[in-house]
C-alpha cells in the first residue's frame, strides 16, 4: 500500500471536511477534535456525498450525517451508529511535515448490512396487481375538512357516485382514498440535492413503511386501471392536499429521468373538479399536464366541472343546488363510461412500445461536467 499526498494541512483547518479522490473514488476528509481522518465519500445508501454532510458529536463519538437522508457515519472507523451493520471504507493517513497523505486504497473495505425492506418488497419489485381483465378503479379525493365535523363535499360526493356506478354497471372493482385520512409527511426536496436522491419508491416511504403515500403509491401504480381524482377548487386551483401528494408523485416520474423507466402504462385518469365559484379549466389542465407526465392515458373529455360563477359566494346554497343537479350525476356517469372504453382500447397495448418523450439525465446542457463533490 503506497501513500500519497492528498492536501496540505492549511487546505483542511480544524472543524472542516473535504473531498478528495484517491484513483478513482473519492474520498471524504475531515479534521475533528485535532485529528484528521478518511472515510469513503459515497454513502451506502444512494451515494449521497458524505463529504458535505454535517459533523456532531453523537453515540460517544463524531459522527458525519449524509445530506442526503440522514445516514449516519462514524468519521474514524466508517461504522453505522449502534444498532446498524454498515461500514463505510476507512482510509488511513499520516502527517508528514504540513502535508496530508492518505492511503491509495481502504485499510477496511465498505460493506453495506441488509435492511429490511420486506415491507415495501411488492413496491420496489414492482409486482402489478392489474391483469388483462382487470377493472379496477381508484377514487382519490384530495378535499380537507375535520372528520369530526363532517360537511358535505360536491367533489367527493360526486366521486362516490362515479365509483358506484362503475361498480353496479361494469362490476368494476373500487377503492377510495381520502387524502385527508392518510397521514403523510410532504415531499422534502430531496431531488432538488441530486436526481438521484429521489428514488422508487420514495425515500420517506423507505424511512417510514407506514407514511400514508405508501398506499397511494401501492394502490396507484400498482392496483389501478383507471385513476378518478376529484378536487374542489382553491383559490382558482386544486385542493392543497392534491399538490402535497403531486409532490411526493416525483418519484414515480424521476424514474423516466433516472432509468428511463414508466411505472405507470396502460392506465386511464379523469378529473372531477368542483368550486363554488370558477377556474375549472385551468384546475384541469394543471391536473392533465401532471397526470400525462405520469404515464396516464386521458378518455375523451376527461374531466367535469362544477362550479356557478364569480359572484356565487352563498355557498350554502351551492351545495343545495349541487344536490338537486341532475347534471353531475350525468357527467360523472358519462365520463365513467368513457374511461371504461378508453382502458378498453388501451387495456393490452404493447407496453414495451410506450415510450416517454421526456429529459433523460443525460439530455442535460451539464451532463458531460462533473461535479467534484458529487460520487456519480
Ligand atoms: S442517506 Fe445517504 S444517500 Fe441516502
Amino acid at each position: 500500500m503506497d501513500f500519497i499526498k492528498i492536501a496540505s494541512l492549511s487546505e483542511l483547518p480544524e472543524g472542516c471536511s473535504k473531498i478528495v479522490k484517491v484513483n478513482n473514488s473519492k474520498v471524504a476528509l475531515f479534521h475533528f477534535n485535532g485529528k484528521i481522518t478518511a472515510i469513503g465519500n459515497a454513502c451506502l445508501h444512494k451515494g449521497g456525498p458524505l463529504g458535505l454532510g454535517c459533523i456532531e458529536k453523537k453515540y460517544g463519538a463524531m459522527y458525519v450525517t449524509c445530506p442526503w437522508h440522514g445516514w449516519e457515519y462514524n468519521i474514524e472507523t466508517g461504522k453505522a451508529p449502534p444498532g446498524y451493520e454498515d461500514q463505510q471504507s476507512v482510509y488511513e493517513i499520516k502527517i508528514e511535515d504540513d502535508s496530508i497523505l492518505i492511503s491509495d486504497e481502504p485499510i477496511v473495505k465498505s460493506k453495506t448490512a441488509t435492511h429490511d425492506l420486506s415491507a415495501l418488497e411488492d413496491l420496489i419489485q414492482l409486482k402489478y396487481q392489474t391483469t388483462g381483465t382487470s377493472l379496477n378503479i381508484l377514487g382519490i379525493s384530495t378535499t380537507n375538512m375535520n372528520d369530526n365535523l363532517a360537511r358535505f363535499s360536491t367533489s367527493e360526493d360526486a366521486l362516490e357516485k362515479a365509483l358506484t356506478y362503475a361498480s353496479k354497471k361494469y362490476g368494476a372493482k373500487t377503492k377510495m382514498l381520502k387524502l385527508r385520512q392518510l397521514k403523510f409527511r410532504h415531499c422534502e426536496g430531496y431531488y432538488s440535492q441530486h436526481m438521484n436522491a429521489c428514488s422508487w419508491p420514495c425515500s420517506i416511504t423507505e424511512m417510514d413503511a407506514k407514511d400514508g403515500m405508501t398506499q397511494v403509491y401501492r394502490e396507484m401504480v400498482l392496483w389501478a386501471d383507471i385513476v378518478l381524482l376529484a378536487t374542489p377548487i382553491r383559490w382558482g386551483n386544486a385542493s392543497s392536499l392534491y399538490y402535497k401528494m403531486a409532490e411526493r408523485l416525483n418519484t414515480v416520474q424521476n424514474q423516466i429521468t433516472l432509468n428511463n423507466k414508466i411505472l405507470i402504462k396502460n392506465k386511464v385518469a379523469a378529473f372531477i373538479i368542483t368550486g363554488g365559484q370558477d377556474n375549472i379549466q385551468s384546475v384541469a389542465g394543471q391536473l392533465m399536464w401532471f397526470f400525462t407526465d405520469l404515464g396516464f392515458v386521458f378518455p375523451p373529455f376527461s374531466f367535469v366541472g362544477w362550479s356557478r360563477g364569480w359572484t356565487a359566494e352563498d355557498m350554502d346554497k351551492n351545495v343545495l343546488q349541487f344536490k338537486k343537479s341532475d347534471y353531475i350525476k350525468r357527467t360523472t356517469e358519462e365520463m365513467v363510461d368513457n374511461c371504461v372504453e378508453t382502458l378498453s382500447q388501451i387495456k393490452n397495448m404493447n407496453t414495451v412500445k410506450i415510450i416517454a418523450p421526456k429529459p433523460h439525465q443525460q439530455d442535460s446542457f451539464s451532463a458531460d461536467i462533473e461535479n467534484p463533490d458529487m460520487n456519480i
